[in-house]
């Protein structure tokens, strides 16, 4: 039987740390794609992943390359490429350099894998997940962006740490751009399904709130020379999980959204269910009247993102 073949698009930090995960999870054969300016790194790191796998006990193919033509006829690609934080740089600053190498890898999908499903993870994420739709000509179901997972998970962690009580028992919900006005949403949020206003005072949420949302900075910050990569990889390797064993998981994802929440044809963070035809359906929730603002805020700082995003492109 033929085993999912999965692509990690670029193989720096959040390229090989997701090829390890799923790797680890025997979520399917593994291809770690990256076009080094000299020396053949992405085969290296294929080769000691898989030289790892008799010490941590799995089983999966995992094959570096730099030549889209191995990862011909992929299920799932997750698109990493693309150059990532500094100190002091916002998601933002990322644009121009981003969204022509973003173009350039979408071509090659498009010419190589037509049937895939492709996870988006480089920043300035909303932008880049529109560009790939954009060049790959995919329906919007196949085309998702990786980011709510992750500032989910952030959220989720910081909430546990202040309860003293295990992550896996918070659920929660954060909604918007992958940007600094996306909209954690207390309103569906909760710990053992007690909701987390029975739980927390608001006093001690905001904060929580706020860290969330510059969880990205402050790990750059911390890094110094780099953006995170734990957190981010591992929430890409949950989104292919839900991809190839088909099971319909309800996440936040940077979801194309048309008539949807009234957003007008664009990606932001939205809960859908993801399964192994991709964005299977975006659910629609009622925003309470603070959360629909802020929503709002949030899509318009997508919608300028993006604007900015073709004025870079049409310039060059
Ligand atoms: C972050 C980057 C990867 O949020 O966007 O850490």
């Amino acid at each position: 039987m033929r085993r999912p073949k999965i692509t990690v698009v670029g193989a720096g930090n959040v390229g090989a740390t997701t090829a390890h995960w799923c790797a680890s999870l025997e979520l399917g054969d593994i291809y770690l794609l990256d076009i080094p300016a000299a020396g053949d790194m992405p085969k290296g790191k294929a080769l000691d992943l898989k030289q790892s796998s008799p010490i941590m006990g799995f089983d999966s193919n995992i094959v570096g390359t730099a030549d889209y033509a191995d990862t011909a006829d992929s299920d799932v690609i997750v698109v990493t490429a693309g150059i990532p934080r500094k100190p002091g740089m916002s998601r933002d600053d990322l644009l121009a350099t981003n969204a022509k190498i973003i173009s350039s890898v979408a071509e090659n999908i498009k010419a190589t894998s037509p049937n895939a499903i492709v996870i988006v993870v480089s920043n300035p994420l909303d932008a880049m997940v529109q560009q790939m739709k954009k060049v790959t000509g995919f329906p919007a179901s196949r085309v998702v962006g990786q980011a709510g997972v992750l500032d989910t998970a952030r959220y989720r962690t910081f909430i546990a740490m202040e309860l003293g009580c295990s992550v896996e028992d918070v659920s929660a919900l954060l909604m918007g751009g992958h940007g600094d006005t996306m909209v954690p949403m207390p309103s569906c949020t909760s710990v053992g399904g007690i909701p987390i206003s029975r739980l927390m005072e608001k006093e001690k949420l905001d904060p929580i709130v706020d860290r969330a949302r510059n969880g990205g900075a402050e790990i750059v910050g911390l890094l110094g020379d780099s953006s995170a990569y734990y957190a981010p990889a591992a929430a890409c390797a949950q989104m292919v999980e839900a991809i190839v064993k088909d099971k319909k998981r309800v996440i936040p994802c940077a979801a194309y959204c048309d008539t949807e929440y009234g957003v007008g044809g664009y990606y932001v963070g939205v809960p859908v269910i993801l399964g192994d035809g991709g964005v299977e359906k975006v659910i629609e929730i009622d925003l309470e009247e603070q959360e629909a603002l802020d929503f709002q805020k949030s899509v318009d700082a997508v919608k300028k993102l993006v604007a900015d995003m073709e004025g870079v492109l049409v310039g060059s």
